[in-house]
């Protein structure tokens, strides 16, 4: 049976997909490339995740664009990769309207360049109804600075009277952290053979299936995800349950 037969007949689907999309830089360089040219081919693996990913009726996929940490490569590749990303939105747009994707950020978006600023923005407010899949775009984004920020919201929430001390829960937190109203990721896809999570949705990844792959982001293509969802849907996913419970 071929990888594509066995995994049309399967009914386990993440509902949400997050992905590090790692290796631009090393792909490029070993063909001599400039590394902007990694991102600039990344770009096509990100429109296959997002095909596949909307085929398959996964409904949240969540890509980590530009980490708070990325602020300190070269401003070449910085500006390179903001000027990428305002190209993309533009080029995608209708695209992602005829799909039925709603486009979202998490990070503090506000300290992007403003032309990144408004196009995500308008793009955001085009496609705020469409409801076949969310793609959420992590952009000046990092676990603990998302993290903190949330607690900032909790302090003045107790300041002002909304929660009190000693009595915030679980859900408060959630409702606060920029991923408020996205469900968590089940399934976390990393490339190029780095086995980290990078300040990547830490809360959120609590209870998530973890694929590896070798291969650089800008080779990822529809086979290399299928991989990842067959990887996940052979996972005995526990929740701190004994095997015998959940079987
Ligand atoms: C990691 O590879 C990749 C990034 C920091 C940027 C990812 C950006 C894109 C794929 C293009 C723009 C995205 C969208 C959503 C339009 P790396 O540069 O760290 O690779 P390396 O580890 O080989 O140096």
């Amino acid at each position: 049976m071929s990888t594509e037969t066995h995994f049309q007949e399967t009914k386990n689907i993440p509902r949400h997909v997050a992905v590090i999309m790692d290796g631009n830089g090393r792909w490029a360089q070993a063909q001599g490339e400039d590394r902007l040219f990694g991102h600039s081919n990344g770009v096509d693996s990100v429109r296959e995740t997002l095909k596949c990913a909307r085929e398959f009726g996964i409904k949240f996929l969540t890509l980590y664009a530009f980490s708070t940490e990325n602020w300190a490569r070269p401003k070449t590749e910085i500006d390179g990769l903001m000027q990428l990303l305002v190209a993309s939105i533009h080029n995608e747009i209708d695209e992602l309207q005829a799909n039925g994707v709603r486009l979202k950020t998490i990070g503090d978006v506000e300290r992007l360049p403003k032309d990144c600023i408004e196009s995500l923005k308008e793009a955001i407010e085009t496609t705020k109804n469409n409801q076949e899949i969310t793609l959420v775009l992590a952009l000046n984004y990092s676990s603990r600075d998302e993290i903190i920020r949330a607690c900032n919201r909790l302090a003045e929430k107790v300041k002002t009277g909304l929660l009190t001390p000693g009595d915030i829960q679980q859900k408060d937190l959630e409702n606060v952290l920029d991923t408020a109203n996205i469900p968590d990721p089940e399934l976390l896809i990393r490339t190029s053979g780095e086995y980290r999570v990078s300040n990547f949705l830490l809360w959120q990844l609590a209870y998530a299936e973890m694929h590896f792959t070798q291969v650089f982001w800008p080779e990822f293509r529809r086979e290399h995800f299928i991989e990842a969802i067959l990887d996940f849907q052979s996972r005995e996913r526990r929740f701190g349950k004994t095997s015998d419970q959940i079987s």
